[in-house]
């Protein structure tokens, strides 16, 4: 996509990624891809802000000379230093060494580690204004939004928020850049949720904290680093984001998220008795095979749940492994203080509930009960399984 116009003297000059297969080294968008919003404002003092993964760096240059003779340019703002974002910097110093590179104190340092910068860097603080002729930029310091140097970047002439990682999404910008362009909104809705469960929700304190700093400002454009601009309707990104936070400590939907993983098909055959139960309350839920399901995926549904049933088997002493991975994941996003159950079947000694209550523990889950069976459910395992899916249903 060639750059597009923000307003008569902004524009986005990013670049789609749809080679990188998972973000950040984990999280898949082969399907989807991921966009790396760089924008720049004309002015006595020209601007760019954020960059892009080093992958995407020439074609970031060729939209950087489109619009301005790099020469001009006079600041660099880094709102945050993940290579995602700060990736090509080598490569526009190469064609623009005169810049000045505007960011937190923790940026500065961060600049020197990741790529040896020292010269031209002035460190600005939260609340500060630059000017830069007709324009003016407001600084945010949002710690762990997502990184400890992390900023946003308020341009007060035209209200536009440049918030980086936050109220980001998946997705690459095919036909247009902003949210009232979209023939499938709800597509990216989805994707910045995948995208808020695995990169920020492990941060949902310091996205509320961000969010009461912004709501006294004249929002009127959310610019990401990720997905779409949104400039007909900022507030929906920014209110989902403040809800999904909202999730966090035990306050998700009464939805369940039914985890199951199975080697030969045995502990997956309880799975309508599981649905049966659930569906007696009304509950609504979302199942996931652990074993298909890359836990990008997952992590949405079980965010945006309060209830969780895991079934699957016991496996070498233990709980079937890939389940194990989606719980230790739960674990490492903070998605604590939910309901769960288990069920799941074993060959001989069993093993999976050890790891079960550990991880009940160390997540605060509730575990309500277990129907563990030997090898094939029986009828009356059956009828425990369906009772104790009602009973988790009817507890949320
Ligand atoms: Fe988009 Fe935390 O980087």
């Amino acid at each position: 996509m060639n750059p597009v116009k923000l307003t008569d003297d902004i524009f986005w000059i990013g670049v789609n990624d749809t080679s990188t297969k998972l973000f950040e080294g984990l999280w898949s968008i082969e399907k989807e891809g991921i966009s790396y919003n760089s924008y720049l404002i004309k002015d006595e003092k020209s601007t760019l802000i954020d960059l892009c993964k080093d992958i995407k760096g020439e074609l970031l240059i060729e939209h950087i000379k489109d619009r301005i003779d790099p020469s001009q340019l006079h600041y660099l703002v880094i709102n945050h230093m993940e290579p995602d974002h700060s990736g090509a910097i080598m490569q526009l110093l190469e064609i623009a060494p005169q810049i000045t590179i505007l960011g937190s104190a923790k940026t500065r340092e961060m600049l020197e580690a990741f790529f040896g910068i020292r010269e031209h860097v002035q460190v600005i603080t939260d609340g500060e204004t630059i000017s830069l002729g007709a324009h003016t930029l407001h600084f945010l310091s949002t710690p762990m939004v997502h990184w400890p140097e992390t900023i946003m970047t308020f341009e007060e002439k035209n209200g536009i928020l440049f918030s980086c990682d936050g109220f980001g999404g998946y997705g690459v910008l095919e036909k247009s850049i902003f949210d009232d362009e979209q023939d499938d909104l709800d597509y990216y809705v989805h994707e910045a949720l995948r995208y808020f469960s695995n990169i920020v929700c492990a941060f949902s304190k310091p996205v509320l904290k961000a969010a009461e700093k912004i709501t006294p400002l004249n929002v009127k454009m959310v610019a990401p680093s990720h997905g779409l601009v949104w400039r007909a309707d900022p507030q929906r990104i920014l209110n989902l984001y403040i809800q999904w936070s909202e999730y966090a400590g035990g306050h998700a939907p009464k939805r369940v998220c039914l985890l199951h993983g199975s080697m030969y098909g045995i502990s997956a055959r309880v799975i309508p008795s599981i649905e049966q139960g659930l569906k007696k309350v009304g509950i609504p839920f979302s199942s996931f095979d652990v074993g298909e399901t890359h836990i990008s995926y997952i992590l949405p549904a079980l965010w945006e749940s309060a209830g969780v049933v895991i079934c699957a088997p016991t496996y070498e002493g233990g709980l079937f492994p890939s389940m194990e991975f989606v719980l230790e994941m739960a674990d490492k996003k903070r998605m604590s203080d939910k309901k769960a159950i288990y069920v799941g079947s074993y060959g001989w000694g069993g093993g999976a509930m050890r790891f079960i209550n550990k991880q009940s523990e160390v997540l605060n889950w509730d575990l309500l009960g277990k129907a563990e069976f030997n090898v094939q459910a029986l009828p009356e395992d059956l009828e425990k399984i369906e009772a104790l899916s009602t009973t988790l249903a009817r507890s949320l």
